[in-house]
């Protein structure tokens, strides 16, 4: 295994203390660097780095460059907040600046009034103009897409994302686009083209611009206007095996739009690449103007077989042809011969990093992080920064729920008592350590790793009836479980020891190879103690044989009582607190067996 070369490409602090001492008032002033890109002459070093660049489920990105800064926003389908946007300077580390869905009161009732596991927020698309950032998307329910218009002018501050205006989408994946006379214009899937009226949503006519080269599904179209072309750059052939990237050019925005003969300029199709799927991508400029994209990968190899982090966001590297088109760098897990931009701005903004490690000691009253998301908007109180911990109010919905009950508190339609993470590294551990007093029959809590309600893995402890000793007060368990379109899981049930009860317990998954994680639990008071419950395949969280291939997986804890109490609470409340949550990365596998380690 290499040594992480990562360090090497960066400027060490002292190079870039004074520096950022001189730009610190203007950081504060404004919270943007507007005038800060003309001070900085963006320095040029060809570098290697490493695919992806946002790990974990990170699918659809749409990316742009402002003022010497990157601003990239991803799908995120049912969860929340959604919408993430990530900031970096030097294209390499991101770090969240805000979810552009961020409070409930944006949208009400929409989260709740949404069904399909894979439903929600599509492939968004982010631009910026005249000191305006705007992410426009597709929130898809059943057969209907409401388009949304997400505006700020502090991308930095997830309040001042506004309530978004409604759109009447013809398709998903809307774009956005202003020509040269100031139109806006909305291209969607298919690929149509609309005028956009800006400020009240509505949309022209729909012009069909391009049908793509014969692949399924031509989407996520973005349009660029370079010497005198409109380039429209789109998906084709279905966000699986035959995923790619194609492109058409045209000299009026309407069309005619003529197919670039080298076309798809960007697939792993057919080959045993790791990083398969790539496609569905948006293209930019940095500072410098050198040329840039980023798309989705899935890391499967051809087999698509353990794939819990579903589709990742890698970058690639463009160059233009002297025919005028736009030439792009084949996805690998390793990127060499780009020059990326370094910037002494890769100290910008306090969020986390997205390929971030958590050591949070909640016991203190710390709030939650702003990258912990939850599958749906969960009801108000469900989690809160306590001085015992964060307090997990259980719901009566387990984490699969009973989705064909007539009761929404038992779907889950109204939020899970979820909280997670994105999984962000094929190597990791993540251990929980929770404080709680399990008082009746069916209450549990414990961790997940969670793709869909369908689909997730669960280590818990429960108090349980025991059928044969019929005992009244009902025993504790810990059980390993989990439900998976593709593998059966099944139920590991061990007695909790008598030792163990009343005490904080840690539970734990392991993922020393890409397809097994072990799960463990551990007494915290006493002599460390640990009981190894099982281990099960990630291919059963990869999103196989089910609605689950567009997700990717979390991990996180979840408190329930399984169905017992009334309306949307459990029978006598629940004390589930976490003490301490620890998110490790190991390593990331960047091609078949090789694994690359994480730098702390
Ligand atoms: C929820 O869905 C129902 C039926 O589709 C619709 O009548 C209602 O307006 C929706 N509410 C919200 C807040 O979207
Ligand atoms: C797309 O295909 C349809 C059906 O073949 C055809 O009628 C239409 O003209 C095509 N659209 C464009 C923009 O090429
Ligand atoms: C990537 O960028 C470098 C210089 O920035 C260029 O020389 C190289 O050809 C590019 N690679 C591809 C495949 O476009
Ligand atoms: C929103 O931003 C505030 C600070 O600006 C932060 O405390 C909060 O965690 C953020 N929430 C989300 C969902 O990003
Ligand atoms: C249920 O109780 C019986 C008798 O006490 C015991 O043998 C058995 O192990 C218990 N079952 C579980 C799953 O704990
Ligand atoms: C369990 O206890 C209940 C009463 O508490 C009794 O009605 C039932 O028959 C018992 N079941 C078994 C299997 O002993
Ligand atoms: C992971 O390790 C297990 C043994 O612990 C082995 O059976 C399995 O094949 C390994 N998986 C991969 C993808 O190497
Ligand atoms: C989840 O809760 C439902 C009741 O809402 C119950 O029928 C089901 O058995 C529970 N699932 C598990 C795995 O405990």
């Amino acid at each position: 295994m290499a040594v992480h070369p990562f360090r090497h490409y960066f400027l060490s602090l002292l190079q870039v203390l004074p520096v950022m001492l001189w730009y610190l008032p203007l950081l504060f002033s404004t919270g943007i660097p507007s005038t800060f890109a003309a001070q900085l002459q963006p320095s040029h070093q060809p570098n290697l780095y490493f695919n992806p660049i946002l790990p974990g489920w990170h699918p659809d990105p749409s990316c742009i460059q402002n003022r010497g800064l990157f601003f990239c926003v991803t799908s995120t389908f049912q969860a929340f907040p959604g919408l993430p946007v990530y900031i970096s300077a030097n294209l390499i580390e991101w770090k969240l600046a805000s979810h552009a869905w961020n409070r409930d009161s944006q949208l009400p009732g929409l989260s709740w009034n949404t069904t399909g596991q894979a439903n929600g927020m599509y492939a968004p698309t982010i631009r910026y103009r005249n000191g305006v950032y705007y992410v426009i998307v597709a929130y898809v329910r059943g057969d209907s897409r409401l388009g949304l218009l997400f505006k700020t002018t502090d991308p930095f501050d997830n309040a001042s994302w506004e309530v978004p205006i409604s759109i009447d989408l013809k398709d998903i994946d809307p774009d956005l686009f202003w020509d040269d006379d100031g139109k806006a214009y909305v291209a969607t899937a298919g690929v149509s083209l609309q005028e956009l009226d800006l400020e009240s949503g509505s949309l022209g006519e729909a012009i069909p611009i391009w049908n793509g080269t014969g692949g399924a599904w031509p989407e996520g179209p973005h349009l660029y206007k370079k010497d005198g072309w409109y380039y429209l750059l789109i998906a084709e052939g279905g966000t699986s095996e035959k995923h790619s990237i194609t492109i058409a050019r045209a000299k009026t925005i309407q069309g005619p739009y003529t197919s670039n003969p080298s076309n798809p300029i960007l697939t792993n199709r057919g080959t045993d690449e790791y990083f398969q799927s790539v496609g569905h991508g948006d293209l930019f400029q940095d500072a410098a103007g050198n040329w840039w994209g980023f798309c989705l990968a899935i890391r499967s190899g051809p087999a698509y077989a353990f794939m819990p982090m579903g589709r990742e966001a890698v970058l690639f590297n463009a160059t233009w042809s002297e025919e005028g088109w736009p030439v792009l760098q084949p996805v690998r897990g390793r990127m060499a011969g780009n020059s990326l931009p370094s910037s002494p701005l890769t100290v910008l903004g306090n969020g986390p990093a997205v390929d971030g490690n958590d050591r949070i000691t909640f016991r203190d009253g710390v709030p939650v992080p702003p990258h912990f998301i939850h599958h749906r908007v969960p009801p108000p109180g469900t989690f809160v920064a306590t001085k015992n911990g964060l307090y997990i109010q259980a719901r009566r919905a387990n984490l699969t729920g009973d989705q064909m009950s007539s009761d929404v508190e038992l779907t889950g339609q109204h939020g899970l008592s979820f909280i997670g993470r994105r999984q962000s590294h094929t190597l990791f551990r993540f251990a929980v350590d929770l404080a709680l007093r399990l008082r009746t029959d069916g209450q549990e809590a414990g961790i997940s790793i969670f793709r869909s309600q369908n689909e997730h893995i669960d280590l818990s402890i429960i108090r349980r009836l025991n059928q044969t000793s019929n005992s009244s007060c009902g025993d504790l368990l810990f059980r390993l479980s989990g439900i998976s379109p593709s593998t059966t899981i099944e139920e590991r049930l061990v007695s909790v020891p008598k030792a163990w009860k009343n005490q904080p317990i840690r539970f734990e998954v392991e993922a020393y190879n890409a397809s097994d994680y072990t799960f463990s639990v551990s007494q915290l008071d006493n002599a460390r103690a640990r009981i190894v419950i099982g281990k099960i395949s990630s291919g059963a969280v990869s999103g196989r044989g089910g609605i689950g291939f567009f997700l990717g997986s979390m991990v996180g804890a979840f408190a329930t009582c399984n169905g017992r109490g009334s309306g949307n609470k459990c029978k006598e409340g629940s004390e589930v607190f976490i003490q301490r949550w620890v998110y490790e990365g190991i390593g990331q596998e960047i091609a078949n067996g090789e694994v690359i380690p994480t730098k702390d």
